[in-house]
């Protein structure tokens, strides 16, 4: 494909400008304020997208709510990467049932990663009838003609477009939070580890143009946001499919200049992918933090050339020790799975090891779960659950004595945070980050605001967060 073909059409995003106009006008001829509930599962792909659906709502002049009794519309934007996460959104969708036939205006519409999967849309088009708006994430600029046609027409409208997917840009972005915002890098991913839904649904690897990238950042900082995300599947590849000089690292420099903002990270990396020159960059990065999520999956070199990862446990260890030397403060994070197709004990126990030696500060661990279309779907000896929850119970017990005794070592320290709000379990407390992502409570000051820097005295540990008192 041509790069120019990788957008959205501009006639077609004004014809999409067209549709927010009428939405809007369908509501004020009715004389009410219409109010949408957008409901996020999986990750923050997912919630930049959310964020994109709830900034062309608000164009169409909706309100939000929290509430599925007050809200016109109610949007489930799904995640497929595990099962789990499908019969979660399943169920509260089912459960709507009730209320769609009490008040039949009310929409329900689901998107994401689960609608881009045939024999789901299936599912939902003869089993879940009171769903009226459907589509994938590929069709997600579609959103105000689609809703369009919903409310006007009262029909069920399904777009599912059967692409590799496209880059749809200036599309508005309602972001809740003011100090802290997830900026999208690129789409899609081309990794294809075996046991991974994401490249059949996400499509292919499609960066955005630097220039539009860095135009958002700025808008950010001049919006008052202080720390960005940099996002992607695999954002080390960024920059491969553009026929442009520049890749993840000079992006990172780029974005390193953009006054305003005080702290960069990224997610996710790929091992396979972290280059010499990435690896040297980042200590010239000024502003950003001492956190490195690192995905290894399995420990097991077996294990590995099965789920497709193309490096070794050794390869990933030196891996770490390289970038440990670059940046010394690093905390690093990772992703596990455990029960693999053919994963046997000694397997597992590689995957112990990796833990032992890294000391990650965190770990999140997921039981392997089967992906229909997927080559691991098809593996002989798939792991029995029992199996799986006693190897994934196991691997908690490790890592939380890791996290603590990391954490241990924050005890009496003084660290600077970036303040988030007020903490969410206790009212008297407030909460913020270190550099290193990590969470840190101290008591509340109405002074404060989120995108405040202040200095904390640690003075309680606990195995997920600090506590502490400003200094
Ligand atoms: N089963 C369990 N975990 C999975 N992940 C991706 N696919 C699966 C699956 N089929 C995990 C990986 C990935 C994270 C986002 O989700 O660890 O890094
Ligand atoms: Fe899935 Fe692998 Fe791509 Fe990550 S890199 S999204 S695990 S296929």
């Amino acid at each position: 494909m041509q790069r120019k073909d990788v957008f959205v059409s501009e006639e077609e995003l004004k014809r999409q400008k067209e549709f927010v106009q009428q939405v809007r006008g369908l509501y004020a001829e009715k004389g009410k304020t219409p109010k949408a509930l957008v409901e996020t599962y999986g990750c923050q792909q997912n919630e930049n997208d959310s964020e994109r659906i709830k900034g062309m709502l608000s164009e169409m002049g909706f309100a939000f709510t929290d509430s599925r009794e007050d809200a016109d519309f109610i949007l489930f934007n799904t995640c497929a990467v595990r099962e789990g996460a499908e019969m979660r959104v399943l169920g509260n969708v089912g459960a709507l049932k009730h209320l769609k036939a009490r008040r039949p205006d009310l929409i329900v519409g689901i998107c994401g990663c689960m609608m881009q999967q045939e024999h789901m849309v299936k599912k939902l088009k003869s089993k879940y009838k009171h769903v009226s708006v459907i589509f994938g994430t590929h069709s997600l600029y579609q959103f105000p003609e689609i809703l369009y046609k919903a409310v006007c027409k009262n029909e069920r409208v399904i777009s599912l477009i059967d692409s590799e997917g496209r880059i749809a840009e200036d599309i508005p972005v309602y972001r809740e939070n003011t100090a802290s915002a997830w900026v999208s890098i690129m789409y899609g991913c081309n990794n294809f580890c075996s046991y991974c839904i994401v490249p059949y649904v996400r499509g292919r690897e499609r960066s955005r143009e630097p220039e539009k990238i860095l135009e958002e950042i700025k808008s950010l900082a001049q919006n008052g946001v202080k720390e960005i995300t940099l996002l992607g599947q695999n954002v080390n590849s960024y920059g491969k499919d553009l026929d442009r000089n520049v890749d993840f690292a000079d992006l990172l420099l780029l974005a390193d200049k953009v006054s305003g903002i005080r702290r960069i990270r990224f997610m996710t990396s790929h091992p396979k992918d972290m280059t010499d020159k990435l690896i040297e960059t980042l200590p010239k990065v000024k502003k950003l933090c001492d956190q490195i999520h690192l995905p290894f999956q399995a420990g097991s070199d077996r294990i590995l050339e099965k789920m497709n990862r193309r490096y070794t446990k050794e390869g990933y260890i030196h891996l770490v020790e390289r970038i440990r030397t670059a940046m010394p403060n690093a905390v690093f994070t990772t992703d596990i799975i455990v029960g693999f197709p053919g994963e046997s004990k000694e397997d597992f126990n590689e995957t112990i090891d990796v833990l032992k030696r890294v000391r990650f500060d965190s770990v999140f661990s997921f039981i392997y779960s089967k992906r229909e279309g997927t080559p691991a779907a098809k593996m002989p000896n798939q792991v029995p659950e029992d199996l799986k929850h006693k190897h994934f119970d196991e691997l908690l017990d490790v890592q939380n004595k890791i996290s603590r005794e990391i954490n241990e070592t924050y005890d009496g320290k003084t660290v600077e945070i970036m303040v988030e709000g007020l903490s969410k379990t206790n009212e008297t407390m407030m909460c913020g980050r270190t550099s290193g992502g990590k969470i840190v409570n101290f008591p509340k000051d109405d002074a404060l605001s989120a995108g405040d820097f202040v200095h904390v005295k640690i003075t309680k540990i606990s195995t997920w967060s600090l506590t502490g008192e400003r200094v």
